[in-house]
């Protein structure tokens, strides 16, 4: 099955976990795509989607997320039947708005019938964990969790 690693990102955090996955699973058909250059034609339910998305900005989904989610909520596609996990990146030290990026992005796929795979992965800036290492090893749970399923 075809995996597209979709990534939103302000620093480069997403874009560095999105090709350490690719380069981490060889053997999986893997593309990698910023949001910046997607439309919500992006979304093939024949695919299955690995979603690496930062939050900035207090709150909010870095500026191409935002600009991809919003056409997506405007152009409201059926999404069932297309299955995706997420990794949200950010920092504890925003207390409320901790991954709320990632959460919006979550809620709007889940909101348009798509099914969330695996679990729901993090990386806390502020805890100085590899954030690369982290994204592999969540990639290697959903693709886990999909190949049993
Ligand atoms: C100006 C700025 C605002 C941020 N706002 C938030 C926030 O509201 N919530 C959060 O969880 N993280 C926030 N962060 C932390 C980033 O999400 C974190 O550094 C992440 O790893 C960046 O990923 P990226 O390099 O892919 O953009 C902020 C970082 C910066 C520089």
């Amino acid at each position: 099955m075809r995996t597209v690693v979709l990534y939103g990102t302000e620093s480069g955090r997403a874009e560095a976990v999105a090709l350490g996955i690719a380069k981490a699973y060889p053997d999986r058909d893997i593309d990698v795509v910023n949001m910046a250059d997607a439309a919500p034609e992006v979304f093939d339910s024949a695919a299955l989607f690995l979603v690496a998305c930062a939050t900035h900005g207090g709150g909010e989904l870095p500026g191409f997320a935002q600009f991809l989610h919003d056409d997506l909520e405007a152009a409201a596609p059926d999404l069932t039947g297309l299955r995706y996990a997420m990794f949200g990146l950010g920092d504890t030290s925003y207390q409320e708005k901790y991954n709320r990026g990632s959460k919006q992005f979550d809620a709007l796929l889940t909101a348009l019938g798509a099914t969330r795979v695996g679990p729901f992965g993090e990386h806390d800036e502020i805890s100085r964990a590899d954030h690369v290492a982290l994204g592999i090893a969540w990639a290697g749970e959903v693709f886990a969790a999909v190949d049993a399923s």
